[in-house]
């Protein structure tokens, strides 16, 4: 099988959140079980300088109102793989400071309907067979790949499958009617079965409804945005093609290691001296944000955007009661202007205690995993999350509420999950401050129980989180779309 693996984001070359991580995991993944994949990558600025690149003969024409020369594909590798890695070079599109959707300020590029488009573009005249790479599937991700499946829906040359991989329903990349003409679009798209969403153009709703078969990172998210709550207005939709949607659980990478992460003071795994190790690390950890490290005071930490999917403002009205609780917070994040404001002032009002980072910083994340003890991720939906996979694998309990892949991969400590020894974490399902510190406290109270505590490392430090039993899911998935001979709802 042979699978073009389209994406706006790929780490480490560009990342603003997990698509990132899983754009590079599973091909990667993918072609240790064999297959042919290669990633279809924007050449924006930055990722053009970090690589070795050559030229390719393949050329992907413009839409025609731009009147330029086409733009070309670039031929690389994954960084420290085999895998192909194809950039779409148009300068006028990609080649800018900033990040890939939006500017330094933070605005969308106003031309995102036709940067995503063209990658869109590209990927489906590959499912056309125009080039020397005939692949069998086009793996689309997220909106900014949505219209791909239109493209060869509608195409007298489509020789390929489409599979979308939702990644997170909030975001559905809806511009304009007037980027139909522009983005060369066929006129029959235009409407409620097709991509039309209230009379503008959705790219996530052209993917879903027009792709062969469609991925979720979770069965519990998969579930859920066929919900009015979740579905963020595409349930009706997503519950229609219900029977061509599959959750699959992301993984993780290995370079989420605790025994060979780089960025580490102390590599270590599951052992007898963990709580020695991992205090090693603690230390590390706050030296460096200039907290002094105590071994028998829990360490809470918090990696993320600052936004509501990510519960932030669950967190804030009760920060003064957890830390009241004699534990040490060390937060890294950006996003949300106010959200920052108000942690910086706290973190302000308890230097001995609170740490908050704000912006972006590989290293710290990592060191942040495996110096904590307890991660707190109280998401009000959460596709998959892969910070509670690191933090599992780094014996670093995390607390989360009951959604998406949260729900299906931390399982709470009760005494049923204990006997069972699937207990891993801690999990609240109400969506409120509330219920956030009564588990945080809940949580206090078993780091005073080494023994227990040990055993909770152990349950998910020895979980097999990697990628390659999920990427064995896909490959089943891509032989079916392969196979079966139907397209899209209409
Ligand atoms: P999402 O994709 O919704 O943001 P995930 O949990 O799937 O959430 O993935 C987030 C990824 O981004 C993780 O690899 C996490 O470590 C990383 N990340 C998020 N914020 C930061 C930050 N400020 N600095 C470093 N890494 C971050
Ligand atoms: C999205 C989701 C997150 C998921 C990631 C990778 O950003 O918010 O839950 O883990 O995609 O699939």
């Amino acid at each position: 099988i042979r699978v073009l693996f389209a994406s706006s984001e790929v780490f480490p070359l560009i990342k603003t959140g997990g698509l990132a991580d899983v754009s590079y995991a599973l091909p990667k993944a993918l072609h240790a079980l064999g297959l042919d994949v290669r990633v279809l990558l924007p050449a924006y600025s930055s990722v053009k300088a970090q690589l070795s690149w050559v030229k390719t003969d393949i050329k992907i024409p413009l839409f025609s109102f731009l009147h330029q020369a086409p733009a070309t594909i670039l031929e690389a590798r994954l960084p420290d793989s085999d895998v192909p890695l194809y950039l779409l070079d148009c300068p006028m599109l990609y080649q800018r400071e900033g990040g890939p959707y939006q500017d330094g300020m933070g605005n969308d590029w106003a031309d995102n309907a036709l940067r995503f488009g063209l990658l869109s573009k590209a990927a489906a005249l590959f499912g056309e067979h125009q080039f020397d790479f005939k692949p069998d599937i086009i793996h689309c991700n997220d909106w900014q790949t949505g219209l791909t499946p239109a493209y060869l829906h509608y195409s007298p040359r489509s020789q390929a499958k489409t599979l979308i991989s939702l990644h997170n329903v909030a975001y559905q990349g809806v511009f304009g009617s007037e980027v139909m003409g522009l983005l060369e679009l066929p006129p029959a798209s235009f409407g409620m079965y097709g991509l039309e969403y209230y009379g503008l153009v959705s790219f996530l709703k052209a993917g879903i409804y027009y792709s062969n078969w469609i991925t979720t990172v979770s069965p519990t998210y998969a579930l859920e945005i066929q919900t009015p709550t979740f579905g963020y207005g595409l349930a009706g939709l997503l519950a229609g093609r219900k029977q061509q949607l599959t959750g699959i659980l992301n993984g993780i990478d290995d370079h989420w290691n605790p025994h060979t992460d780089p960025y580490l003071a102390q590599n270590y795994d599951f052992s007898d001296q963990l709580k020695q190790d991992k205090f090693a690390n603690k230390k590390a950890l706050c030296d460096r944000v200039g907290l002094s490290a105590e071994i028998n005071t829990p360490l809470i930490g918090l990696i993320g955007r600052l936004t509501y999917q990510k519960g932030i403002d669950l967190i804030l009205p009760v920060l003064d009661q957890i830390l009241a609780e004699k534990v040490q917070v060390v937060l890294l994040g950006s996003g949300d202007k106010g959200m920052e404001q108000q942690l910086q002032a706290l973190a302000s009002r308890y230097p001995q205690q609170l740490r908050v980072t704000l912006g972006y910083d590989e290293s710290l994340a990592h060191q942040i995993e495996a110096g904590a003890d307890l991660f707190l991720m109280p998401s009000r939906f959460e596709p998959c999350g892969l910070n509670q996979l690191y933090s599992m694998r780094y014996g670093t309990l995390p607390i989360v509420r009951h959604t998406g892949g949260l729900a299906d991969t931390v399982t709470d400590v009760t005494p049923c999950h204990l006997d069972a020894g699937s207990a891993n974490g801690f999990v609240f399902a109400e969506e409120t401050p509330e219920a956030l510190l009564q588990t945080v406290r809940r949580a206090l109270v078993l780091y005073r129980c080494p023994e227990l505590w040990h055993t909770l490392q152990r349950h998910g430090m020895q979980r097999d989180l990697t990628w390659t039993g999920r990427a064995a899911e896909y490959l089943s998935l891509y032989q079916q779309v392969k196979g079966d001979d139907f397209s899209g709802s209409s």
